[in-house]
């Protein structure tokens, strides 16, 4: 598989100049910016909502903005998430009563849809909606927090998604969330992901130049998927 895409998670970037730092990781090769959305309901701690988002859109970010709710119910957020430029939306299935209902609500709101796997959450819940999901999103982490380490039983969860996806045609994007640096990437891309998210791997290291650094750390996360 050749189009392997990386997604900065911003949540650990340096909120006070975020603008910059999203235009520092694409500038170095990123290829989508991951958007967690906490609400201290489903997941204990807090983090940034549509307004965020439409500042980064404002701002000028071109890219497409990944936004993974984490936030129960979901319905109530999806339509103001797309007016402020998500490009996809992503929702845990525990968090809402109706997901096929919230997946069209997605679609219908011009935005690409997508269900995120919690690490004990089983894959029963695709088996309706396959036609109706653009992303699956395995957590190799509990959500809430970045720094987390990768959970192992991740890898045989994306091993069963990709034969799934494969076996259904539909075009299908497999991302894995949690506790992904340069140094087990490979590994989980042979397990089947296409789809990166790697928030403290990437951000925060507090490095001179941020933008040399992230152009060497993403540098060699595409070193290890070739
Ligand atoms: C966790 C979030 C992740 C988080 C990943 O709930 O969904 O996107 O930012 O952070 P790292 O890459 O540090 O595990
Ligand atoms: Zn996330």
């Amino acid at each position: 598989m050749s189009d392997y895409m990386l997604a900065p998670s911003i949540l650990s970037a340096d909120f006070a100049r975020l603008g910059e730092e999203v235009d520092n990781v694409l500038a170095a090769g990123a290829d989508i910016v991951h958007f967690d959305v906490m609400d201290n309901h489903y997941v204990p701690n807090l983090t940034i909502g549509p307004l965020v988002c439409e500042a980064l859109r404002k701002h000028g970010v071109t890219a497409p903005i990944d936004v993974h709710l984490m936030v129960d119910p979901v319905d109530r957020i999806i339509p103001d998430f797309a007016t402020a430029g998500a490009s996809y939306i992503t929702f845990h299935p525990e968090a809402s009563g109706h997901v096929d209902r919230s997946l069209q609500l997605i679609h219908n709101s011009g935005c690409k849809s997508g269900l995120v796997f919690n690490p004990a959450t089983p894959l029963s819940h695709l088996d309706y909606v396959m036609d109706k999901v653009d992303m699956v999103l395995i957590m190799s982490v509990n959500p809430g927090f970045g720094g987390q380490s990768f959970i192992p039983a991740a890898l045989d969860k994306i091993r069963q998604v990709r034969q799934r996806i494969d076996e259904s045609g539909f075009d299908i994007r497999l991302e894995i969330d949690g506790g992904v640096k340069a140094d087990n990437i490979a590994q989980i891309a042979a397990a089947g992901a296409d789809t990166f998210v790697a928030g403290s791997g990437i951000f925060g290291k507090g490095q001179e130049s941020d933008l040399h650094y992230y152009d060497s750390i993403i540098g060699e996360m595409r070193t290890q998927l070739k």
